[in-house]
Protein backbone atom coordinates (compact mmCIF):
# COMPACT_ATOMS: atom_id res chain seq x y z
CA UNK A 1 0.00 0.00 0.00
CA UNK A 2 1.17 3.35 -0.46
CA UNK A 3 2.05 5.53 2.93
CA UNK A 4 3.60 8.11 4.33
CA UNK A 5 7.48 7.31 5.71
CA UNK A 6 8.84 9.50 8.70
CA UNK A 7 12.28 8.05 9.79
CA UNK A 8 13.37 11.19 11.70
CA UNK A 9 12.20 14.96 13.18
CA UNK A 10 12.16 18.17 10.91
CA UNK A 11 10.77 20.16 8.26
CA UNK A 12 7.94 18.83 6.53
CA UNK A 13 10.02 17.66 3.90
CA UNK A 14 10.95 14.52 6.00
CA UNK A 15 8.11 13.31 4.47
CA UNK A 16 8.47 10.18 2.49
CA UNK A 17 6.08 9.00 -0.08
CA UNK A 18 6.43 4.85 -0.21
CA UNK A 19 5.09 1.57 -1.07
CA UNK A 20 5.27 -0.90 2.32
CA UNK A 21 3.21 -4.05 2.76
CA UNK A 22 -0.42 -3.96 3.90
CA UNK A 23 -0.95 -4.66 7.00
CA UNK A 24 -3.22 -8.06 8.27
CA UNK A 25 -5.94 -7.94 11.22
CA UNK A 26 -4.95 -9.79 13.91
CA UNK A 27 -7.49 -11.90 15.50
CA UNK A 28 -8.95 -8.96 17.32
CA UNK A 29 -8.65 -6.51 14.94
CA UNK A 30 -10.26 -4.73 11.38
CA UNK A 31 -8.92 -3.40 8.65
CA UNK A 32 -9.89 -0.69 7.75
CA UNK A 33 -9.61 1.07 4.04
CA UNK A 34 -8.34 5.19 4.79
CA UNK A 35 -11.14 7.43 3.01
CA UNK A 36 -10.01 10.55 4.99
CA UNK A 37 -7.10 11.21 7.26
CA UNK A 38 -6.31 14.21 9.85
CA UNK A 39 -3.76 16.42 9.33
CA UNK A 40 -3.73 18.15 12.85
CA UNK A 41 -1.97 21.56 14.18
CA UNK A 42 -0.86 18.72 16.78
CA UNK A 43 0.65 16.57 13.95
CA UNK A 44 2.86 19.18 12.60
CA UNK A 45 4.29 19.99 16.35
CA UNK A 46 5.10 16.31 16.95
CA UNK A 47 6.68 16.23 13.51
CA UNK A 48 9.53 18.23 14.44
CA UNK A 49 9.88 16.95 17.95
CA UNK A 50 9.92 19.98 19.97
CA UNK A 51 9.52 20.47 22.90
CA UNK A 52 11.80 17.33 23.45
CA UNK A 53 9.62 16.23 26.59
CA UNK A 54 6.94 14.63 24.08
CA UNK A 55 9.93 12.55 22.42
CA UNK A 56 9.58 10.66 25.38
CA UNK A 57 6.39 8.99 24.07
CA UNK A 58 6.67 9.58 20.08
CA UNK A 59 10.55 8.06 20.17
CA UNK A 60 13.73 9.97 21.56
CA UNK A 61 16.08 10.14 18.62
CA UNK A 62 13.42 9.25 15.82
CA UNK A 63 9.36 8.65 15.62
CA UNK A 64 9.05 4.79 16.89
CA UNK A 65 5.89 4.70 14.54
CA UNK A 66 7.35 4.96 10.64
CA UNK A 67 3.92 6.08 9.54
CA UNK A 68 1.88 8.66 10.80
CA UNK A 69 -1.15 10.36 11.72
CA UNK A 70 -4.17 9.45 13.87
CA UNK A 71 -7.76 10.53 13.59
CA UNK A 72 -9.00 8.69 10.16
CA UNK A 73 -12.40 7.74 8.62
CA UNK A 74 -12.46 4.64 6.50
CA UNK A 75 -14.51 1.51 5.40
CA UNK A 76 -13.90 -1.99 6.87
CA UNK A 77 -12.48 -4.40 4.41
CA UNK A 78 -11.53 -7.38 6.54
CA UNK A 79 -12.25 -8.46 10.17
CA UNK A 80 -10.60 -10.63 12.54
CA UNK A 81 -11.78 -13.95 13.44
CA UNK A 82 -12.62 -13.07 17.17
CA UNK A 83 -14.26 -9.25 15.89
CA UNK A 84 -18.44 -9.58 16.90
CA UNK A 85 -18.75 -5.64 16.85
CA UNK A 86 -18.22 -4.53 12.96
CA UNK A 87 -18.34 -6.73 9.63
CA UNK A 88 -16.87 -5.51 5.86
CA UNK A 89 -18.26 -2.48 4.68
CA UNK A 90 -19.23 -0.88 8.02
CA UNK A 91 -18.01 2.97 7.57
CA UNK A 92 -15.96 3.62 10.71
CA UNK A 93 -13.88 6.39 12.39
CA UNK A 94 -11.86 7.19 15.24
CA UNK A 95 -8.21 8.14 16.63
CA UNK A 96 -5.32 5.52 16.25
CA UNK A 97 -3.67 7.11 19.41
CA UNK A 98 -1.21 4.31 20.14
CA UNK A 99 0.78 3.26 16.68
CA UNK A 100 -0.59 6.31 14.73
CA UNK A 101 -0.25 4.95 10.91
CA UNK A 102 -3.58 7.03 9.57
CA UNK A 103 -1.81 8.52 6.62
CA UNK A 104 -2.10 5.08 4.71
CA UNK A 105 -4.30 3.50 2.27
CA UNK A 106 -5.22 1.24 5.31
CA UNK A 107 -5.03 0.48 9.26
CA UNK A 108 -5.08 -2.37 11.47
CA UNK A 109 -6.64 -1.52 14.91
CA UNK A 110 -8.16 -3.43 17.49
CA UNK A 111 -11.88 -3.59 17.50
CA UNK A 112 -11.82 -2.26 20.97
CA UNK A 113 -9.72 1.03 20.31
CA UNK A 114 -11.04 4.66 19.67
CA UNK A 115 -13.05 3.29 17.21
CA UNK A 116 -17.13 3.46 16.03
CA UNK A 117 -19.22 3.21 13.38
CA UNK A 118 -20.04 6.56 11.59
CA UNK A 119 -22.81 8.43 11.86
CA UNK A 120 -25.08 8.71 8.57
CA UNK A 121 -24.52 12.49 8.52
CA UNK A 122 -21.42 13.12 7.99
CA UNK A 123 -19.06 12.92 5.35
CA UNK A 124 -15.85 10.66 5.74
CA UNK A 125 -13.72 14.22 5.46
CA UNK A 126 -15.77 15.57 8.43
CA UNK A 127 -15.84 12.18 10.67
CA UNK A 128 -12.07 11.59 10.36
CA UNK A 129 -11.79 14.80 11.89
CA UNK A 130 -13.59 14.36 14.64
CA UNK A 131 -11.25 12.64 17.47
CA UNK A 132 -9.07 15.97 17.37
CA UNK A 133 -11.46 18.89 17.20
CA UNK A 134 -14.33 16.87 19.17
CA UNK A 135 -13.20 14.85 21.41
CA UNK A 136 -10.62 17.08 22.97
CA UNK A 137 -13.14 20.18 22.97
CA UNK A 138 -15.81 18.09 24.64
CA UNK A 139 -12.98 16.93 27.49
CA UNK A 140 -12.35 20.27 27.93
CA UNK A 141 -15.55 21.79 28.37
CA UNK A 142 -17.00 18.83 29.97
CA UNK A 143 -14.30 17.12 32.01
CA UNK A 144 -12.42 20.44 32.59
CA UNK A 145 -14.72 23.34 32.69
CA UNK A 146 -17.75 21.54 33.90
CA UNK A 147 -20.38 23.12 31.07
CA UNK A 148 -23.68 23.74 31.88
CA UNK A 149 -27.11 25.44 30.70
CA UNK A 150 -26.93 29.10 30.83
CA UNK A 151 -23.38 29.74 31.13
CA UNK A 152 -21.26 32.53 29.21
CA UNK A 153 -18.32 30.60 27.35
CA UNK A 154 -15.77 32.20 25.71
CA UNK A 155 -14.01 30.32 22.95
CA UNK A 156 -10.99 32.30 21.45
CA UNK A 157 -9.55 31.26 18.49
CA UNK A 158 -13.39 30.08 17.36
CA UNK A 159 -12.31 29.09 13.68
CA UNK A 160 -9.62 26.28 14.40
CA UNK A 161 -10.56 22.82 14.49
CA UNK A 162 -11.03 22.68 18.42
CA UNK A 163 -12.70 26.19 18.20
CA UNK A 164 -15.28 24.94 15.72
CA UNK A 165 -15.92 22.24 17.26
CA UNK A 166 -16.20 23.90 20.66
CA UNK A 167 -18.68 26.70 19.70
CA UNK A 168 -21.10 23.65 18.26
CA UNK A 169 -20.09 21.76 21.43
CA UNK A 170 -21.20 24.80 24.03
CA UNK A 171 -24.50 25.41 22.19
CA UNK A 172 -25.24 21.97 22.11
CA UNK A 173 -25.00 21.83 25.96
CA UNK A 174 -27.15 25.36 26.36
CA UNK A 175 -24.07 27.63 26.90
CA UNK A 176 -24.61 31.90 25.77
CA UNK A 177 -21.67 31.45 23.26
CA UNK A 178 -18.81 34.03 22.54
CA UNK A 179 -16.45 32.81 19.52
CA UNK A 180 -13.25 35.41 19.26
CA UNK A 181 -11.90 35.11 15.73
CA UNK A 182 -10.46 37.89 13.06
CA UNK A 183 -12.68 39.50 10.43
CA UNK A 184 -11.99 36.87 7.75
CA UNK A 185 -14.18 34.19 10.05
CA UNK A 186 -17.17 36.13 11.10
CA UNK A 187 -19.64 34.61 9.22
CA UNK A 188 -18.49 30.85 9.85
CA UNK A 189 -18.50 31.15 13.72
CA UNK A 190 -21.88 32.93 13.50
CA UNK A 191 -23.15 29.89 11.43
CA UNK A 192 -22.04 27.28 13.88
CA UNK A 193 -23.80 29.46 16.84
CA UNK A 194 -22.00 31.46 18.44
CA UNK A 195 -24.58 33.88 20.05
CA UNK A 196 -21.80 36.71 20.01
CA UNK A 197 -18.42 37.14 17.80
CA UNK A 198 -15.37 39.27 18.80
CA UNK A 199 -13.49 39.87 15.91
CA UNK A 200 -9.57 40.12 17.64
CA UNK A 201 -8.07 42.15 15.01
CA UNK A 202 -9.88 45.26 16.30
CA UNK A 203 -11.41 44.26 19.79
CA UNK A 204 -9.66 42.54 23.10
CA UNK A 205 -11.89 40.39 25.09
CA UNK A 206 -9.95 40.59 28.23
CA UNK A 207 -10.70 44.25 28.12
CA UNK A 208 -14.53 45.02 27.53
CA UNK A 209 -15.98 44.75 30.83
CA UNK A 210 -17.99 40.96 30.23
CA UNK A 211 -17.26 38.03 32.12
CA UNK A 212 -17.28 34.59 31.59
CA UNK A 213 -18.09 31.52 33.75
CA UNK A 214 -15.30 29.37 31.08
CA UNK A 215 -12.64 30.85 28.66
CA UNK A 216 -11.67 28.50 26.43
CA UNK A 217 -8.33 29.18 24.82
CA UNK A 218 -8.01 26.68 22.22
CA UNK A 219 -5.25 28.80 20.52
CA UNK A 220 -3.11 29.24 24.04
CA UNK A 221 -2.06 33.07 22.65
CA UNK A 222 -3.50 34.77 26.32
CA UNK A 223 -2.78 33.63 29.56
CA UNK A 224 -4.74 32.99 32.88
CA UNK A 225 -3.05 36.46 34.29
CA UNK A 226 -4.45 38.50 31.36
CA UNK A 227 -8.19 36.40 31.21
CA UNK A 228 -8.87 36.99 35.63
CA UNK A 229 -10.32 39.88 35.04
CA UNK A 230 -12.49 38.54 32.39
CA UNK A 231 -13.51 35.27 34.06
CA UNK A 232 -16.95 35.55 36.69
CA UNK A 233 -15.83 34.69 40.69
CA UNK A 234 -15.36 31.22 40.14
CA UNK A 235 -14.65 30.79 36.16
CA UNK A 236 -12.19 28.42 34.86
CA UNK A 237 -9.61 29.30 32.27
CA UNK A 238 -8.67 26.26 29.93
CA UNK A 239 -6.24 26.09 27.25
CA UNK A 240 -4.87 23.05 25.63
CA UNK A 241 -1.24 24.83 24.69
CA UNK A 242 0.92 24.07 28.05
CA UNK A 243 3.90 26.21 28.66
CA UNK A 244 5.41 26.95 31.48
CA UNK A 245 3.16 30.32 32.65
CA UNK A 246 0.54 27.94 32.22
CA UNK A 247 1.76 25.07 34.44
CA UNK A 248 2.56 27.94 37.04
CA UNK A 249 -1.12 29.21 37.21
CA UNK A 250 -2.90 25.58 37.43
CA UNK A 251 -0.44 25.04 40.64
CA UNK A 252 -1.09 28.21 41.90
CA UNK A 253 -5.08 28.12 41.41
CA UNK A 254 -5.66 24.33 42.71
CA UNK A 255 -4.66 25.54 46.05
CA UNK A 256 -5.71 29.58 46.04
CA UNK A 257 -8.88 31.57 45.03
CA UNK A 258 -11.73 30.37 43.48
CA UNK A 259 -10.51 31.11 40.15
CA UNK A 260 -8.85 27.91 38.24
CA UNK A 261 -6.39 27.84 35.15
CA UNK A 262 -6.57 24.46 33.65
CA UNK A 263 -4.85 21.83 31.18
CA UNK A 264 -5.44 18.70 29.81
CA UNK A 265 -3.38 16.14 27.94
CA UNK A 266 -6.43 15.05 25.74
CA UNK A 267 -4.43 12.22 23.57
CA UNK A 268 -2.95 11.00 26.91
CA UNK A 269 -6.57 9.97 28.47
CA UNK A 270 -7.68 6.76 29.20
CA UNK A 271 -8.82 4.55 26.34
CA UNK A 272 -12.14 4.29 28.25
CA UNK A 273 -12.54 7.75 28.56
CA UNK A 274 -12.04 8.92 25.54
CA UNK A 275 -14.57 6.11 23.97
CA UNK A 276 -16.91 8.00 26.66
CA UNK A 277 -16.42 11.20 24.69
CA UNK A 278 -16.58 9.26 21.33
CA UNK A 279 -19.97 7.98 22.35
CA UNK A 280 -20.85 11.59 23.90
CA UNK A 281 -20.23 13.07 20.43
CA UNK A 282 -21.83 10.69 18.65
CA UNK A 283 -24.93 11.67 20.21
CA UNK A 284 -24.43 14.86 19.52
CA UNK A 285 -23.65 14.48 16.10
CA UNK A 286 -27.01 12.48 15.39
CA UNK A 287 -28.57 15.24 17.39
CA UNK A 288 -27.96 17.57 14.31
CA UNK A 289 -25.75 19.70 16.38
CA UNK A 290 -22.06 18.99 14.97
CA UNK A 291 -20.70 19.23 11.86
CA UNK A 292 -17.12 19.11 10.55
CA UNK A 293 -15.65 22.18 8.91
CA UNK A 294 -12.85 21.28 6.25
CA UNK A 295 -11.08 24.14 4.71
CA UNK A 296 -8.54 21.90 2.44
CA UNK A 297 -8.16 18.48 1.14
CA UNK A 298 -4.85 17.18 -0.12
CA UNK A 299 -4.07 13.90 -1.91
CA UNK A 300 -1.44 11.45 0.24
CA UNK A 301 1.04 12.82 -2.15
CA UNK A 302 1.02 16.09 -1.01
CA UNK A 303 1.41 15.52 2.67
CA UNK A 304 4.51 18.05 2.35
CA UNK A 305 2.27 20.85 1.22
CA UNK A 306 -0.44 19.69 3.80
CA UNK A 307 1.57 20.04 6.78
CA UNK A 308 3.23 23.44 5.66
CA UNK A 309 -0.25 25.25 5.59
CA UNK A 310 -1.48 23.47 8.81
CA UNK A 311 1.51 24.54 10.78
CA UNK A 312 0.80 28.33 9.57
CA UNK A 313 -2.00 28.55 12.12
CA UNK A 314 -4.60 30.05 10.27
CA UNK A 315 -6.47 26.75 8.81
CA UNK A 316 -10.72 26.91 8.91
CA UNK A 317 -11.60 23.95 11.19
CA UNK A 318 -10.03 21.23 9.72
CA UNK A 319 -7.28 19.89 6.96
CA UNK A 320 -7.23 16.16 5.65
CA UNK A 321 -5.32 13.87 3.77
CA UNK A 322 -7.76 11.43 0.89
CA UNK A 323 -5.67 8.31 0.07
CA UNK A 324 -9.02 7.45 -1.78
CA UNK A 325 -9.47 10.29 -4.82
N1 LIG B 1 -4.01 19.44 24.92
C1 LIG B 1 -4.71 18.76 24.05
O1 LIG B 1 -5.39 17.79 24.37
C2 LIG B 1 -4.68 19.15 22.58
C3 LIG B 1 -5.35 18.38 21.63
C4 LIG B 1 -5.37 18.82 20.29
C5 LIG B 1 -4.71 19.99 19.94
N2 LIG B 1 -4.03 20.68 20.90
C6 LIG B 1 -3.38 21.97 20.58
O2 LIG B 1 -4.40 22.94 20.52
C7 LIG B 1 -3.96 24.03 19.70
C8 LIG B 1 -5.06 24.45 18.77
O3 LIG B 1 -5.26 23.45 17.83
P1 LIG B 1 -6.19 23.69 16.56
O4 LIG B 1 -6.05 22.49 15.71
O5 LIG B 1 -7.53 24.13 16.95
O6 LIG B 1 -5.44 24.90 15.88
P2 LIG B 1 -5.73 25.53 14.46
O7 LIG B 1 -6.87 24.83 13.81
O8 LIG B 1 -4.45 25.63 13.73
O9 LIG B 1 -6.21 27.00 14.87
C9 LIG B 1 -6.05 27.96 13.97
C10 LIG B 1 -7.17 28.96 14.15
O10 LIG B 1 -6.84 29.85 15.23
C11 LIG B 1 -7.09 31.18 14.81
N3 LIG B 1 -6.17 32.10 15.46
C12 LIG B 1 -4.86 32.29 15.20
N4 LIG B 1 -4.35 33.25 16.00
C13 LIG B 1 -5.38 33.68 16.78
C14 LIG B 1 -5.50 34.66 17.81
N5 LIG B 1 -4.46 35.40 18.18
N6 LIG B 1 -6.69 34.82 18.40
C15 LIG B 1 -7.77 34.09 18.04
N7 LIG B 1 -7.72 33.16 17.05
C16 LIG B 1 -6.54 32.94 16.44
C17 LIG B 1 -6.89 31.14 13.31
O11 LIG B 1 -7.73 32.10 12.73
P3 LIG B 1 -7.13 33.34 11.90
O12 LIG B 1 -6.56 32.77 10.63
O13 LIG B 1 -8.29 34.20 11.68
O14 LIG B 1 -6.08 33.96 12.78
C18 LIG B 1 -7.29 29.73 12.90
O15 LIG B 1 -8.63 29.64 12.44
C19 LIG B 1 -2.68 23.56 19.00
O16 LIG B 1 -1.58 24.13 19.63
C20 LIG B 1 -2.70 22.04 19.23
O17 LIG B 1 -1.41 21.48 19.26
C21 LIG B 1 -3.99 20.28 22.20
Amino acid sequence: MKAIITTAYGSPEIFTVDKVAKPTAKPNEVLIRIHASSVTKADTMMRTGKPYVGRLMLGLTKPKNPIWGTGFAGVIEHVGSEVTQFIPGDKVFGESLDTMGTYAEFLALPENGILAKMPDNLSFEEAACMGDGGITSLNFLCNLGNIKSGQKVLINGASGSLGTAAVQIAKHFGAEVTGVCSTKNIQLVKELGADHVIDYTNNDFVSNKNTYDLIYDTVGVRSFAECKDALTESGIYASPVLGMPLMGDMMRTSMFGKKKAKFSATGALPAKETKRLLDILIDIIEAGNMKGIIDRSYPLDEIVDAHRYVEKGHKKGNVVLKPVG
